[in-house]
This record gives structure tokens, C-alpha cells and sequence, in this order.
């Protein structure tokens, strides 16, 4: 990856490290859904990689689906307004769901989404994040299965984004300085 590795400062996750998250999380989550068939919806486009990695680790009946949301904070309103640019194409009415995400930072988007999906009638709706941003939080929430902590910083890779690049590198990275410049 010398294309994108020189736009890197430091490694925080790394493949290696990816790879123990996603053993750790399938235990958990092979104890939480096992029988019960949910359906993991991928908050695109962030999910990808991490969704697909971990959904083939996954020693339980699932189903796949995708959302793709916006946030849009308005002004001073501490609520965000969440547009579905790509809404989930099955019922979830009495079904489990398993929400897979990059990173939760504020909070709102997922909020927003939990909400959406209570709404429609889900016998649960839970979520499995890579990472996991606490100084970032506006609203009080946690997610239910976390792969790491991270600081308060910005980074890519491994599905996240700067400017829509970057989701391909395998692992998650901070950028150099000179790239936001
Ligand atoms: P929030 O929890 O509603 O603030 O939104 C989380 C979303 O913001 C994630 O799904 C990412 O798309 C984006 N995001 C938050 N922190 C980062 C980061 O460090 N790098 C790239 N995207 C981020
Ligand atoms: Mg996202």
C-alpha cells in the first residue's frame, strides 16, 4: 500500500489488531445471536470492510442488509436530522437487528437510525462498531459491542474516509498534517 502509506503519521489499528477485534467481537456476538437469525445492517459506506470481514466469522443464520444515512447538524440544536438516502429493503418488523458500523463518534446518526428501526417494530436493535469515539459524544449512548477505543482524532482507512479516499487501506491510520492543508 506505498500509494496511501506515505499519507499515514501513525498506525492505530492495525491489520493484526483488526483481526483480534473480530475474533473477540464474534464470540460476543455468537453468544448474543445464536438462533435467533438478525439482520445486519450496514451503515454504508463506512461498514464495508469491517462488515464484510466480520459477517464471514460469524457462526450463526444472519441476513445482510444496507442503509446509507446523512446527518445534517442544524445550527445550535444539539439534534441531528438524519436523511435516508438508501433505506433498508426488508421488513423489520419482530426481527433482531445487529446495526455494523465504522465508528460511532456524537452519537446522532446512530441514534437516529436506532429510533427509525424501533419505530418499524424490530424485536431488537443493536449495534457492533469498530471503533468507538467517547470524547466525541453529544448525546449519553454506547454502543452494545465495541472493537476498540480510540482518542478523540481523526482517522481513515479500513473504511473510513478523508474526502472519500483512503477506505481502502487495511488498516486505520492517522493522517499526515499536510494532507488537510
Ligand atoms: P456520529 O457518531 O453521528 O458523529 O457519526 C459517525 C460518522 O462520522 C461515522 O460513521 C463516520 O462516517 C464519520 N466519522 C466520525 N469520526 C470519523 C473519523 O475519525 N474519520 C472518518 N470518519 C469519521
Ligand atoms: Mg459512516
Amino acid at each position: 500500500m506505498k500509494q496511501l502509506d506515505k499519507d499515514i503519521e501513525r498506525t492505530v489499528v492495525s491489520e493484526e489488531e483488526i483481526g483480534r477485534i473480530i475474533e473477540r467481537l464474534k464470540g460476543e456476538l455468537e453468544h448474543a445471536y445464536a438462533g435467533k437469525c438478525p439482520i445486519v445492517v450496514g451503515l454504508l459506506k463506512g461498514c464495508i470492510l469491517f462488515m464484510s470481514d466480520l459477517v464471514q466469522r460469524l457462526d450463526f443464520h444472519l441476513e445482510l442488509a444496507f442503509m446509507d444515512v446523512s446527518s445534517y447538524y442544524g445550527g445550535l440544536h444539539a439534534a441531528a436530522d438524519v436523511k435516508i438516502e438508501k433505506d433498508i429493503d426488508m421488513a423489520v418488523k419482530d426481527r433482531h437487528i445487529l446495526i455494523a458500523e465504522d465508528i460511532v463518534d456524537s452519537g446522532r446518526t446512530l441514534r437516529a437510525v436506532i429510533s427509525l428501526l424501533e419505530h418499524r417494530g424490530a424485536a431488537s436493535v443493536k449495534v457492533v462498531t469498530l471503533l468507538d469515539k467517547p470524547e466525541g459524544r453529544a448525546i449519553d449512548y454506547t454502543p452494545d459491542f465495541i472493537g476498540v477505543r480510540i482518542p478523540n482524532v481523526f482517522v481513515v482507512g479500513y473504511g473510513l474516509d478523508y474526502e472519500g479516499r483512503y477506505r481502502n487501506l487495511p488498516y486505520v491510520g492517522l493522517l499526515k498534517p499536510k494532507i488537510y492543508s
